[in-house]
């Protein structure tokens, strides 16, 4: 195991009814910004409880957070915090509107130009706005990380940052209620993202870290004994608590520490994402299998235990294959095929690959993912 240092204050305030708790969550006479996206929350009763939950406190709110947030309406915001001198954030939403929630609360105190070099060349800020989070989409694990992903309109760029231990949210409510009112693709798109969000941190080699391993399998077992119930029935509500707290469970810091981590599929996904559009989990469905493959010798051992593991399978390609399978049985693609609003995906994978090259881009546990092998990966997804 390598040597590590692992941090994570989230209070978790989980189940049915914890919205009604967060007002003793926030620091008495804070004025509150609540954060929130295109109006999901205005229709499943979620805005209700946070309003009614907020009574006591004064607050403004700002909406319009999109889907892949982007740094142009996040600067919007940065600027009503400053005139309505907020001193507290309260994300309602999705991944969306938690990573741009975290971003709004660094960009605040960012001084300089370009607040988007936070994400671009990893600019520290030592201060934000604190913030607290209620989960409306089970997927990302934003509301138990520190990290954000934002995209830029302008130059079409998708770039992550971590905001160290400022960008913790102070508590996230975890109800798996919120979730009834969910559409069938982000149910699909939760359980795909948290199931590679597993891989990038257990699919590199072994180091002998039994507990992450286990732990990272015990995660696996959970979505894939849950995933279809869950997607397919809205009215489970054990299913949706156990792929809530799986999803925060799978990016929360603890089966990262003292593994090396992938990341490459997040890497080239968000790449896909910002050139053509597709959601971040179509493009890791998208990338997985074709990286894995070519990866598979670096990655036996561990592609090995896996396959043996999880689903029962001796081979390699077995499991490579057993877990396409699923993504697909599930109901997402896993082609450029399956995409046809990806009208031209060969200009896709040559701007992937050209950005990759210009940039000296090298991804993976080994640092040996170039923009060659890139091309190789994405070739074998048409
Ligand atoms: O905007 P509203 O109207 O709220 O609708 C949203 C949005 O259209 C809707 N939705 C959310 N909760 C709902 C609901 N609709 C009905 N009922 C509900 N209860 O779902 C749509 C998608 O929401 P979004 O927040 O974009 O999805 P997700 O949670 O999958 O977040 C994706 C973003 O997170 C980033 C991704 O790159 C992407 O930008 N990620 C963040 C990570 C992190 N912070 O650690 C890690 C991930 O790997 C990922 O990169
Ligand atoms: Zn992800």
């Amino acid at each position: 195991m390598q040597h590590f240092q692992f941090y994570n204050p989230v209070k978790i305030l989980f189940g049915a009814g914890q919205i009604a708790n967060i007002a003793s969550q926030i620091p008495q006479g804070s004025k509150v910004m609540m954060t929130y996206g295109g109006g999901s929350i205005k229709q499943n009763g979620v805005y209700k409880q946070v309003v009614k939950a907020l009574s006591g406190f004064e607050f403004v709110e700002f909406s319009g957070i999109e889907a892949n947030p982007r740094y142009e309406t996040l600067m919007k915001a940065v600027e009503m915090v400053k005139r309505e001198n907020v001193d507290f954030l309260l994300a309602v939403g999705g991944g969306s509107v938690i990573d741009g929630t975290k971003f709004i609360a660094l960009a605040t105190y960012f001084e300089g130009e370009d607040a988007y070099t936070i994400c671009t060349q990893g600019v520290k800020v030592q201060k934000a706005v604190p913030m607290g989070a209620v989960l409306t989409l089970p997927a990302t694990g934003s509301e138990m990380n520190n990290g954000g992903v934002i995209s830029r309109e302008s130059t079409h760029e998708k770039f992550a940052f971590s905001g160290g231990r400022h960008t913790f949210p102070c508590f996230s409510v975890l109800d798996p209620t919120v979730t009834l009112t969910l559409p069938k693709r982000q149910r699909i798109n939760g359980v795909v993202d948290a199931f590679i969000h597993v891989t990038e941190q257990y699919l590199t080699y072994p180091v002998q870290a039994d507990i992450q391993d286990r732990f990272s399998e015990g995660i696996l077992h959970v979505l894939v004994d849950n995933g279809m119930k869950y997607i397919d029935n809205e009215e489970d509500m054990d299913a949706a608590a156990n792929v809530m707290w799986a999803c925060s469970m799978a990016l929360n810091g603890l089966i990262a520490a003292g593994v090396p981590q992938d990341w490459a599929t997040h890497r080239i996904g968000h790449e896909i994402t910002a050139i053509a559009g597709l959601d971040h989990a179509q493009t890791l469905a998208l990338v997985w299998p074709g990286l894995h493959r070519v990866m598979a010798e670096s990655k036996r051992e561990k592609l090995l235990q896996f396959g043996r593991r999880i689903w029962g399978v001796d081979t390699v390609e077995e499991a490579i294959a057993r877990t396409e399978d699923f993504f697909r049985k599930i109901g997402e693609g896993t082609r450029f095929s399956d995409y046809p609003q990806v009208e031209n995906p060969q200009a896709v994978i040559d701007e992937i690959c050209r950005r990759f090259e210009t940039r000296g881009t090298l991804l993976g546990e080994h640092a040996d993912i170039d923009y060659i092998k890139t091309r190789e990966i994405l070739q074998g997804r048409l």
